[in-house]
């Protein structure tokens, strides 16, 4: 942070963040100075120590959810975030200063690619401790989106067997834990050089999608999550059965599809948690889970980031890193 003296006296806080002021390719991500944002009562200000990156963020940036949420510009990107805590508002309680937390915040404010983000108190959770802060930025999204589509939505039981697509990404890399320690059989697709990684974070079975149609070599499916949409999710149907979930985190299913199996289903949007943010770092901390890190940038270099999520090709998450550890 820097602080500056307006010709009135008047000081002006600031700090470094990467913003867009209009929608557009990578180009359009500007390293510079911003505002301070000032926390409302029931919010915190968190030093950023590190941002994660989701594909949510480029998308953002391209303009891809502008009817749904008309962004103010310049929008500051980045809604996964570890760091402390540094000021409280006035009705919060149970987070203090100096507080180490990790957070997804709401998607229609500004983000983290900063070195301070507000967010609401209610959703933080204290950082898992075993973690540095920047594996802790690369969990809320991609965990809890994991989380909340395997047992919120889809209810996933205890012997179930669930098909988890894209097993090696942010999403799927979190699904084949969780799956695992709630004792489902986990099916994982990913390209054959992720078969080992895969297995090690805990798929019964491997299916290289590249050079096998998974609905050939596969079949019945009680829970399938879908993180890649398209084709892939048309061809899905043909593995549900009487009673089978397919939930969607890119594309709504179609209802008379997953009716005509006796399924159900539909697409949903992750929703921050402060509670499932606890649970999963317990699972972190006691080691049953692990954080599978593809790459760490410096917050000034957004943009290599944004290039690399777009190739579609990360093993595990993609990290900005705010406080050099
Ligand atoms: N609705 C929501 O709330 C929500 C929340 C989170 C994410 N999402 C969306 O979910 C998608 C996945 O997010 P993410 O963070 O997991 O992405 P990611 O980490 O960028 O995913 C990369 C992984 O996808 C795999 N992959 C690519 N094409 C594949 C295919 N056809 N079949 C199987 N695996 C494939 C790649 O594996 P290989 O290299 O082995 O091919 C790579 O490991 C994104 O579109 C994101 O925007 C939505």
């Amino acid at each position: 942070m820097v602080i500056h003296t307006s010709q009135t006296g008047r000081i002006l806080q600031r700090m470094k963040a990467i913003r867009i002021h209009n929608y557009g390719d990578g180009e359009a991500l500007v390293y510079e100075d911003a505002p301070l944002p000032e926390p409302g009562p029931e919010d915190v200000r968190v030093r950023v120590h590190a941002a994660g990156v989701n594909p949510v963020d480029w998308k953002i940036r391209e303009g891809y959810l502008s009817a749904m949420l008309p962004y103010p510009m310049p929008l500051t990107l980045g809604w996964d975030v570890s760091g402390v805590v540094e000021q409280v508002g006035a009705n919060v309680s149970g987070v203090s200063i100096g507080d180490a937390v990790y957070s997804r915040p709401d998607i229609a404010r500004n983000g983290a690619y900063a070195q301070y983000v507000v967010v609401r108190a209610s959703e933080v959770a204290p950082k898992p401790g075993s973690l540095s802060h920047n594996e802790a930025a690369a969990v809320p999204l991609a965990a809890l989106t994991a989380w909340q589509g395997l047992f919120d939505h889809a209810k996933l039981g205890k012997g179930e067997r669930v098909l988890v697509h894209a097993g090696a990404g942010g999403v799927g890399s979190f699904a084949i834990q969780f799956a695992k320690w709630a004792g489902a059989h986990v099916i994982a697709t990913a390209s054959a050089a992720n078969e080992s990684l895969v297995r090690e974070l805990g798929a019964d079975e491997f299916v290289d999608y590249r050079s096998q149609r998974f609905e050939d070599v596969l079949e019945n499916v009680d829970v399938v999550l879908d993180t890649i949409g398209g084709e892939t999710q048309e061809r899905s149907f043909s593995l549900l059965g009487d009673g089978a979930r397919l939930f969607s985190v890119v594309g709504t299913p179609d209802a008379d599809k997953l009716a005509a199996a006796g399924a159900s289903g539909g697409m949903f949007m992750v929703q921050p948690s402060r509670d499932e943010l606890g649970r999963i770092a317990s699972l972190i901390d006691e080691g049953t889970v692990r954080v599978l890190i593809d790459s760490v940038f410096p917050l000034s270099e957004a943009r290599a980031a944004h290039a690399k999520s777009q190739t579609g090709r990360a093993r595990g998450k993609i990290v900005l890193e705010v406080v050099a550890e």
